[in-house]
């Protein structure tokens, strides 16, 4: 038997995905040891078969595609070549693979995947909705039509999905039952081009006899407030609801129903929901059964239908939006007389559910907040034009429980006005809302205040990976802010599996591309600009990531062209290499402007350098030397046109230099001097940054890398303004947009601009990850793996990141003057360790000196440090006298 097996295996990056639209889906796994863990393991070979039906993977037929025994380490970013795929088929697939002795293990326990509706003319159904008038209701927006339909089915059910799509977000519900989990369904996509479908099995809601199948339709990005522009309607007015039932019978028959103009519908409960202003639900309203066969809708009306729609229906390939989990109130204070105001203990993002014991007609109000003013009472400012409001109204029965669908913001307190009496803590609970990234990364250190920093980072990934990438969760803003987005990205991957979810929103953002090539400020677009340098320039830098951190080459494939117009783009408007002074350049910094163009200039350059990788990634060779070549131009151009020959930058900033020697833009001889510039302004500022969203994420890398650890330290280190640690001192729990959102001597920021969860200066968490702890990949994909940690400013350090080719873990501790370091390396991958040593006689594993321990091989001393390589396993290592 071998020493290893398969597990977690997923299809597209996810588990088990339903309706997935790619014929030549990419299969990956895990491999994990059996019994004790050797090292140097790997995987020789493997063996993928994928079948029509779970009787025949559990046979061993792989009637679709049996790979035979393929020798080969590969275990993820393998295509599926098998039979053709098409509409509606069911895949289900299991993997074996054979040890480094060439041993087999068994087969994994099957997965599966089902195809989505591939042609434009599988779907039958027609777009519906409602769009009676509402006066009377006395509210501000319009409520929420409800749609319903019977149907009869005669015969036994063996597989029955529903494929679902809107114009706006539905919930689904099948005889009396929510269909799945998923919220804010199909999701938010550049509703001029394009719509999401969603797909479930839902076999087991259906029943032989009478069945009823139910939606609720809301306006959400589609119809409702949207951007930070004031107006609803970012695509289209009416929301309109797509869906089609695929049943296959017992009896080899099939069946369909649709959404059609046979539905029938009607307002219900819920009388107003928008992300930004809430939701308003009157329960004396309900409509109970109206879910179920046998109610009585003969009240209800007939729907609208739209007959052509004439956008692209595309299955949405990212994880959905999830409840994720549920706060309780930490403590609750009344003041003012009637105002109670509970406080979660975390800035979250979500909405609360209530319970309350009232009479019919009383209305509870709940008004959200993520900071409290002096007098305890709610701030919400900065919420702008949001109104963050729920109103429940009650029907009087009993105890009632309510809680929202339809709409969320981000928030840490809430508060409750026109409850009977004063409410007990339990009245409200925090339930937090978001994409439903796995998270594959933890992180723990001597520095309880870093410690919070990572939480602070971790939650406003949580808050603000909601759909898409956003810039905030609370304003009336939550865009999909490409510069925000790029920035963070790398760290993100650090701590969430982002495959899937960017691989959605790389669909948004290309979608929203302008013909020139420009890339926009925002995705989705909704409004805002175009070509913004470091914004714009999303579009290449999330590829790029989602190419180094999965070994992802389908995304560069698929968006190559797009990629060249935008760097033609840039081509043309830029003059003689410069790229013009324009944009948001160095957002929001502390104290410092960079010039626009130096910026501006200096990620051209960057983006090329990436394409240009990419090109020869895809084999694209002389595309790539072409990019190669731009590179070198601009940064003869860059140099020519901001660099002194003392090594100064025009404007002088922190940014400036960061950008210069983060990119390779400045001859080897002016780095020198260039980054004593950079260390100089630091040290003028009494060891503080001056930097914005551009240059934070830059800052301590370029520190590191260029041998200054110890002033990376203490600016990662500082307590005082402006630092990483000073909203950690005053009770931050998510990452804020301004390092000034508040200020012991000022207090609240402009309230015009000023939230307090925006992850962009989050961003260091690339820095903490790849640098503090030394996890990095050694080309794409994790397959090699480099282990350089440095130390200076922490005792210890313990993480673990779940990459695509497995779990590594890094635990370092000083001890004395001994320096003890835990490695954990997954099977198949190699990892060139990196040790702060005098020499390797100095390096010793189990009182032994390593390089002579097996699967440990010395190969050189470098800038003071012992460098070995190793590979799968787990090693502890001593440093004497570091
Ligand atoms: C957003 C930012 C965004 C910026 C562009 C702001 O309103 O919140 O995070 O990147 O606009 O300047």
């Amino acid at each position: 038997m071998g020493k290893i097996r398969p597990t977690y295996l997923r299809c597209e990056y996810r588990v088990n995905p339903m309706g997935i639209d790619s014929t030549e889906p990419r299969l990956s796994w895990l491999l994990e040891s059996i019994g004790q863990e050797e090292r140097g393991q790997i995987q020789s070979a493997y063996r993928i078969l994928v079948a029509s039906s779970r009787e025949n993977v559990e046979k061993d037929i792989g009637d679709l595609w049996d790979t035979g025994k393929v020798e080969s380490n590969r275990t993820f970013q393998i295509a599926y070549s098998g039979k053709p795929l098409r509409s509606g088929m069911e895949c289900w697939w299991k993997v074996m693979v054979w040890d480094k002795d060439g041993e087999p293990s068994d087969w994994s326990e099957p997965a599966r995947w089902t195809m989505g509706l591939l042609d434009p003319s599988d779907w039958k159904a027609k777009w519906i909705g409602y769009d009676a008038p509402w006066e009377g209701f006395g509210t501000e927006l319009p409520p929420l039509p409800f749609l319903r339909k019977e149907f009869s089915i005669e015969k036994g059910i063996k597989r029955a999905i529903l494929y679902v799509s809107a114009l706006g977000s539905c919930e689904v519900r099948l005889n009396g039952q929510r269909v799945g989990e998923d919220i804010f369904i199909p999701g938010w996509s550049y509703f001029r081009k394009r719509a999401y479908y969603r797909a479930y099995d839902v076999t087991d809601l259906l029943k032989v006899g009478r069945n009823a199948i139910g939606a609720i339709l809301a306006d959400e990005w589609y119809a409702g407030f949207c951007g930070g522009w004031g107006k609803r309607n970012a695509y289209g007015g009416e929301p309109r609801l797509l869906l089609q039932l695929s049943m296959d019978f017992q009896d080899g028959t099939e069946g369909v129903l649709v959404s059609d103009g046979t539905w029938k519908a009607k307002y219900g409960p819920i009388l107003e929901a928008d992300f930004y202003m809430g939701e308003t639900y009157d329960a004396r309203r309900e409509m109970p059964g109206w879910d179920s066969p046998g109610f009585d809708d003969s009240d209800w009306e007939p729907v609208a239908v739209t007959d052509k729609v004439g956008i692209q229906l595309t299955s949405h390939p990212g994880e959905p939006v999830r409840k994720l989990m549920e706060l309780r109130a930490t403590s609750m204070h009344e003041p003012k007389p009637g105002v109670f105001v509970f406080d979660m203990g975390q800035n979250m993002v979500g909405w609360a559910r209530i319970k309350v014991k009232g009479e019919r007609g009383r209305r509870i109000t709940l008004r959200f907040a993520e900071v409290l003013n002096p007098d305890g009472t709610i701030y919400r400012e900065n919420l702008r034009r949001a109104r963050c409001t729920d109103t429940y109204i009650c029907k009087g029965e009993g105890e009632e429980i309510w809680e929202p669908g339809f709409t969320f913001r981000g928030f840490r307190y809430v508060e409750v006005t026109g409850y009977p009496g004063r409410p007990p803590l339990d009245a409200v609970t925090g339930v937090v809302v978001g994409s439903d990234v796995p998270i594959v990364g933890s992180f723990e250190c001597s520095n309880p205040l870093v410690n919070r920093l990572l939480q602070n980072i971790i939650w406003s990934l949580r808050g603000n990976y909601l759909e898409v990438p956003t810039d905030c969760p609370q304003r009336d803003e939550r865009q999909g802010w490409t510069g925000d987005a790029q920035i963070f990205a790398r760290t993100a991957s650090y701590l969430a599996d982002i495959s899937a979810f960017m691989t959605k929103w790389l669909i948004d953002l290309n979608d929203s591309q302008r013909d020139d090539g420009a890339y926009p400020d925002v995705a989705p677009f909704t409004g805002a600009g175009f070509g913004t340098p470091a914004w714009g320039d999303a579009g290449i830098i999330i590829p790029y990531i989602l190419y180094l951190v999965y070994g992802d080459k389908r995304i560069i494939e698929r968006y190559y062209e797009r990629m060249a117009r935008y760097i033609d783009y840039l081509v043309r408007n830029s003059r003689d290499l410069l790229r013009p002074d324009h944009g948001y350049g160095d957002w929001v910094p502390a104290g410092a402007e960079t010039p626009k163009d130096v910026l501006a200039t200096a990620y051209f350059a960057y983006v090329s350098k990436l394409m240009s990788e990419m090109a020869e990634a895809i084999g694209r060779k002389e595309d790539g030397d072409r990019y190669r070549d731009l590179f070198e131009k601009i940064k003869d151009a860059f140099n020519k046109a901001y660099v002194l020959p003392d090594g100064r930058i025009k404007g002088e900033t922190q940014t400036c230099y960061v950008l210069a020697l983060y990119l390779d833009l400045l001859p080897e001889s002016l780095r020198p001097l260039a980054l004593n510039h950079l260390v100089s302004d630091i040290e003028r500022r009494n060891w503080h940054l001056s930097t914005g969203f551009v240059g934070t994420r830059m800052l301590l890398p370029v520190l590191s890398r260029f041998g200054r650890d110890d002033v990376a330290y203490r600016l990662f280190l500082q307590e005082t303004y402006p630092s990483w640690l000073y909203p950690v001192k005053h009770g931050a729990t998510t990452i804020w947009e301004r390092w000034d959102s508040w200020r012991e001597d000022r207090g609240f920021q402009d309230p015009g601009m000023n939230s307090f969860n925006h992850y962009a200066f989050g961003s260091v968490g690339e820095w903490i990850f790849s640098t503090v702890v030394g996890i990095d990949t050694d080309g794409p994909g994790f397959r090699r793996i480099r282990i350089h940690p440095h130390l200076d400013g922490l005792d210890f350090v313990r993480a673990r990141y779940k990459s695509i080719a497995g779990e590594i873990g890094v635990e370092w501790r000083k001890r004395g003057d001994k320096l003890e370091v835990d490695l954990l390396i997954p099977i198949n991958a190699k990892a060139t360790v990196y040790l702060p040593a005098k020499g390797p006689e100095y390096v010793l594993e189990g009182g032994v000196r390593a390089d002579l321990k097996e699967g440990i091989a010395f190969l050189r001393m470098e800038e003071g440090r012992a460098v070995y390589e190793i590979g799968s396993g787990s090693y502890s290592f001593v440093v004497e006298g570091y």
